[in-house]
């Protein structure tokens, strides 16, 4: 398999390592609107980078990676879409509900697969959860308590056009719950806070937030986000049952300590950001990209499940900027599929 990969900032340089080491894939070709750091990228790999994103479509790939930044995607899988070519795209599909629609309707005229980048899903610790959960291990679910704590804040730059807190990190969040529980989001009350950088603030955003939200069989989940967990980078699902408690992130890399005398569990070292927590699940999502783009298996995260966590992530961002609880319905009705 001949992979494509455009966008190789901060994840994308971490997927053309991953795909490079893959053995079913045979080559790999970079490109990024910022020719000199694919070319970098490219020569630290021993690879090829394409002087531009039409030059890489142009060498007909079996599948594309899309891990540019955020405003590029909804374009860049049209571009896929257009050349036939099989997509993995870094969440979100596109900025906003109406583009996402669109960009759902050209993947479909197209006939591509499309897979999302919801790397939790390919995480052993959330895949055991959910196993356990089917399996009628835990018992009822009383409580799911779902965080992303970040340890420190992306620049400045980065929240004007991160789509907010819930958009850009509590997503994965809630796809993992619509994915672990196998229900659906129908009611959210979220709050947050700003005592950080003002930068926040002055994007309309929060550094910290929390949301309530009912499932549509009447379990309650609680969302947390923070950018400011100094302890690490903290991404944990738990799943409270009326039989057993089961918890997706709890490892001796923890970015925690017990406050109970004597007890030295976890013993770190803390994980310190994404790369490192998700080392694994990273490689096991690229891999089903693969077997995906080569027509062995259907999509595992598809574009629906973007879009689904997109209207929970604008509900809980709408509930917190008016001070009131909003059905997930709400949203989805204003911006229905043209
Ligand atoms: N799944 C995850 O864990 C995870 C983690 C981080 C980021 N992300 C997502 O991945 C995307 C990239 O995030 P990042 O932190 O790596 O960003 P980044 O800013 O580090 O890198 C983005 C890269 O995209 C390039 N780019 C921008 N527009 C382009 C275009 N039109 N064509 C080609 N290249 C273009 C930039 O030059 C840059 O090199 C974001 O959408 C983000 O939401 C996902």
């Amino acid at each position: 398999m001949r992979i494509g990969l455009i966008g190789v900032g901060r994840i994308g340089s971490l997927h053309a390592q991953t795909l490079h080491d893959l053995e079913i894939v045979e080559s790999v070709f970079l490109a990024d609107a910022d020719v000199a750091r694919a070319h970098e990228t490219a020569d630290k790999l021993g690879i090829a980078a394409a002087g531009s994103v039409a030059e890489l479509f142009a060498s007909r790939p079996d599948g594309v990676v899309i891990a540019a930044a955020t405003q590029a995607h909804a374009e860049l899988v049209h571009l896929a879409a257009a050349a036939g070519v099989p997509a993995f795209c870094e969440k979100p599909l596109a900025s906003d509900l109406a583009g996402t629609h669109e960009t759902l309707a050209t993947v479909a005229a197209a006939g591509i697969p499309l897979q999302m980048g919801f790397q939790r899903r390919f995480d052993a610790g959330y895949a055991a959860a959910r196993e356990a959960l089917a399996a009628g291990e835990l018992g009822r679910l009383h409580a799911v308590w779902a965080c992303t704590l970040d340890p420190a804040p992306p620049h400045a730059s980065y929240i004007p056009a991160s789509g907010g807190i819930f958009a850009d990190c509590s997503v994965h969040d809630i796809d993992a719950v619509r994915w672990v529980t196998g229900h659906e989001v129908v009611e959210v009350m979220a709050t947050g806070a700003n005592r950080g950088a003002d930068f926040f603030a002055e994007a309309g955003d929060v550094d910290t937030a929390n949301a309530l939200m009912t499932l549509d069989d009447g379990t309650l989940v609680a969302l947390a986000a923070s950018r400011y967990n100094g302890s690490g980078y903290d991404v944990r699902l738990e799943l409270h049952g009326s039989q057993r408690t089961v918890i997706a992130g709890l490892d001796e890399r923890l970015p925690a300590g017990s406050a109970e005398p004597g007890v030295t569990w976890p013993g770190g070292p803390a994980y310190a950001n994404f790369a490192e927590r998700f080392s694994e699940a990273y490689v096991a999502e690229l891999r089903a990209f693969v077997d995906v783009a080569a027509g062995r298996i259907e999509s595992p995260c598809r574009g629906e499940d973007a879009l689904a966590a997109l209207c929970v992530a604008h509900a809980c961002e709408r509930s917190r900027r008016e001070g009131r609880s909003v059905r997930v319905e709400e949203i989805a009705q204003e911006v229905p599929p043209q």
